[in-house]
């Protein structure tokens, strides 16, 4: 069994990102409404933060709402904005007291109004936290935060403010929603689908994938620390060759 001092011996990624999927599977095989999954994968929220929190990762990104999930009957988009509220404004006492930093990353100004202040109120009352950055993907698409940051760059082109010569890797990454946070070590995906669903797709370049059958409700500690555990026996080469590595 991996325990959590045994893995803290090994590499710990830095960032990782978990793509939480299942809920609706999870709840249909119970007789139950999607909603019922959502709401169990609250606690397996908390469970995930307080484990990385233990093992000291520094980024710990969760894909909570994509453009796409806008899509979903309005039934379920509220109840998820109503979890949301419910879950920031119950946690904001324990982040603070772990030392834990809230972000949020995507189109945040396209929430629902209370969302948005209960957000902003959390990230306020947390933003000198340093233990840990918990970053939640809120109406977050990466095709959508890449034209962005292109846009913005154009006009800073167009306003003379950058040279096209001068465009790097440096300057888009500064233009992402990310852009205070390190590339992915690891990306988590739950639920048995083998997919990146349009989640940070510049910042995923070199990291580890890992997908696993288990239901986002279902995953607990043992869940994670078998994923990092799987990460510490990868070689990550970033396109060397094992000789140079070692
Ligand atoms: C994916 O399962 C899950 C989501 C779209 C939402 C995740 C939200 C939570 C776990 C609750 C609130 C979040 C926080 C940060 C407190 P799915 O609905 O796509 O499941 P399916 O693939 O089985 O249909």
């Amino acid at each position: 069994m991996n325990t959590i001092e045994d893995l803290k011996e090994g590499r710990i990624p830095a960032h990782l990102a978990i793509i939480m999927d299942g809920n609706g599977r999870w709840a249909k095989q119970r007789g139950k409404l999607r909603v019922f999954g959502h709401e169990n994968g609250v606690q397996s929220v908390r469970d995930a933060v307080e484990t990385s929190g233990k093992l000291g990762i520094k980024y710990l990104t969760l894909y909570a709402f994509s453009t796409e999930n806008w899509n979903r009957p309005k039934l379920e988009i509220d109840s998820l904005m109503s979890l949301l509220v419910a879950s920031l404004r119950k946690e904001v006492k324990t982040l603070h007291k772990n030392n834990i930093r809230l972000n949020a990353i995507g189109r945040i100004d396209s929430l629902p109004r209370k969302v948005l202040r209960q957000l902003n109120e959390v990230m306020e009352q947390t933003r000198q936290n340093t233990a840990m950055t918990l970053t939640l993907a809120l109406s977050y698409g990466s095709r959508e935060e890449l034209t962005s940051a292109f846009k913005a760059i154009a006009s800073k082109v167009k306003n003379n403010i950058i040279s096209p010569d001068n465009i790097d890797e440096t300057i888009i990454n500064d233009h992402l929603y990310t852009h205070n946070l390190p590339d992915v070590d690891l990306l988590i995906r739950t639920s048995g689908e083998h997919r990146i669903s349009n989640f940070l797709l510049w910042q995923i370049a070199y990291a580890e994938l890992y997908f696993t059958e288990t239901f986002w409700p279902d995953f607990r500690e043992e869940h994670l620390l078998e994923a990092i555990k799987s990460y510490q026996n990868r070689e990550r080469r970033f396109g060397k060759t094992s000789e140079q590595i070692h």
